[in-house]
């Protein structure tokens, strides 16, 4: 019998809730204790409504009882992941609902996309500042290149200023769907223990632009939804600290790093 891996541990939560944030954007959030993060997920209804992650595989049930009670599978048109990694699209059973596409960055597609077994080919990818309507609403893709992945890109819904950073921004443990706390240190702090960027280059880059967004409210997919009032003191964290890898993932030191 093959030795079973440490890695099958798939991310699992007890409770997983909706909270509508703003009008008709839906924050789907469990928290995962042994991870001491939340996994977020965001369902924007529309004429054509688009679900944003679709949680890890782990939760993926749960996840989908929640979008169902705000609109039937059948009508949901798009899947968005914002970069190749299980908790961006886990749960890829939703791509099994009729008529549903991927959506996703032309990177993502070029590198990951094509030439694996089995994944789902039908799916529409994007370029920088190239942008998607789903009826009231805009959608604008930006790549965000080496923010934590090659393929990274962020989401920046124009009609309500919503800014989807994916795992830019994120604060551990479970708060209110969105905090009026300001735990940039925490999140800082989460950053260096966990080594998710490589350098701060890119990613002080990427936050220039988004605080030129102005966006009224920025949806992380760990953590709480972040208000423009505070956005700033998350922002200027980033600006202003280190907290780019230094030997430590996921928590643990890799000894062969001095
Ligand atoms: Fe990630
Ligand atoms: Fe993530």
């Amino acid at each position: 019998m093959p030795a079973v891996s440490k890695t099958t541990q798939f991310p699992k939560s007890d409770r997983v809730t909706a909270s509508e944030i703003s009008d008709g954007i839906y924050r789907i959030s469990g928290f995962v204790e042994s991870y001491g993060i939340t996994f977020n997920q965001f369902l924007i209804v529309d004429e054509q409504p688009m679900l944003i992650h679709t949680g890890p595989i782990g939760m993926y049930k749960q996840i989908e009882e929640r979008v169902k009670e705000i609109v039937p599978l059948e009508k949901l048109s798009y899947v968005a992941f914002l970069h190749f990694e299980a908790d961006e699209w886990g749960g890829m059973e939703f791509l099994q609902s009729k008529d549903v596409q991927l959506v996703c960055s032309d990177l993502s597609s070029k590198l990951n996309l094509a030439g694996w077994y089995d994944i789902p080919v039908n799916h529409v990818s994007f370029w920088d500042n190239e942008t998607m309507k789903t009826g009231k609403r805009k959608f604008r893709f930006m790549m965000t290149p080496h923010v934590h992945h090659w393929d990274s890109m962020m989401v920046y819904e124009e009609s309500t200023k919503s800014l989807f950073t994916s795992d830019l921004f994120i604060q551990p443990r479970i708060n209110t769907p969105v905090i009026s706390q300001d735990l940039s240190q925490q999140m800082i702090e989460l950053y260096r223990a966990v080594g998710i960027f490589a350098s701060e280059g890119p990613v002080r880059q990427t936050t220039k632009r988004l605080l030129d967004l102005h966006p009224s409210m920025v949806y992380p997919m760990h953590g709480s939804c972040i208000d423009n009032g505070l956005f700033q003191n998350y922002a200027s964290a980033i600006m202003n600290q280190s907290f780019a890898y230094s030997g430590r993932l996921l928590g643990q030191k890799l000894e062969t790093v001095t």
